[in-house]
């Protein structure tokens, strides 16, 4: 697990100095998007994530800007299922990120306020391509400031950079199957969990 984040980061750091026009990260020759291992979906991730990360930093959000700080909560990207058929790859700031990586689940579960998960969404065109999605947010904040969404507050950042203005009933409707024993969060799917 240490190695998969080890070379993301050397390769995050590489892509910086490369030139802004992002060439498409290449499948494997004759493989189609939907028979990608997790193994090739995660190489295509640590080529794709600069484009990515660019992206959503492109006007400046500051949550944008400070994720990339965060360690990944997964091994690797999560294959589409919800969300719009996204894959999907989350990050945890450091108060909630003990806690969250222990995929818990039970009444007593309760991130503390000041969590933030953030998650990036792509769709992989057969090129090989990004069609980039919206990095979400979900911020806990507590009940009294957020009573009607049991304690978290949702947000976004739109691949243009700008912010994304979501509903938060629409959010909620869904993560509020996941209140009663994890604390609203869905965790991500078993697969790419940390071991
Ligand atoms: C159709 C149900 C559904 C809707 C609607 C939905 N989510 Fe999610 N969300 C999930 C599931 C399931 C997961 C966990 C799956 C995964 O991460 O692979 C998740 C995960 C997340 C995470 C990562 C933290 C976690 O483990 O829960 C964030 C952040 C998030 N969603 C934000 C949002 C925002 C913002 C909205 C509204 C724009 C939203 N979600 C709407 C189902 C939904």
């Amino acid at each position: 697990m240490k190695k998969v984040l080890g070379s993301l980061l050397v390769l995050s750091a590489l892509g910086t100095l490369s030139s802004p026009a992002y060439a498409a990260c290449a499948l494997p020759e004759g493989k189609k998007v939907a028979d990608l291992s997790q193994e090739e979906l995660n190489a295509h991730y640590e080529c794709s994530r600069d484009e990515l990360v660019k992206s959503y930093q492109k006007k400046g959000n500051e949550l944008a800007l400070e994720y990339t700080k965060w360690k990944a909560v997964a091994t690797g990207p999560a294959k589409p299922g919800v969300h719009s058929n996204r894959y999907l790859m989350t990050y945890v700031n450091p108060i909630g990120y003990d806690l969250y990586v222990q995929y818990k689940i039970g009444p007593d579960v309760e991130f503390p306020i000041g969590t933030i998960a953030a998650k990036e969404s792509y769709k992989i065109k057969g090129n090989g391509k990004l069609k980039k999605g919206p990095l979400l947010v979900m911020t806990k904040v507590g009940n009294d400031k957020a009573p009607k969404t049991d304690g978290w507050l949702y947000s976004g950042v739109k691949a243009s950079g700008a912010t994304f203005k979501v509903s938060q009933k629409f959010c909620h409707n869904c993560h509020q199957a996941y209140t009663p024993i994890q604390d609203s969060l869905g965790y991500p799917v078993e697969s790419v969990r940390l071991k």
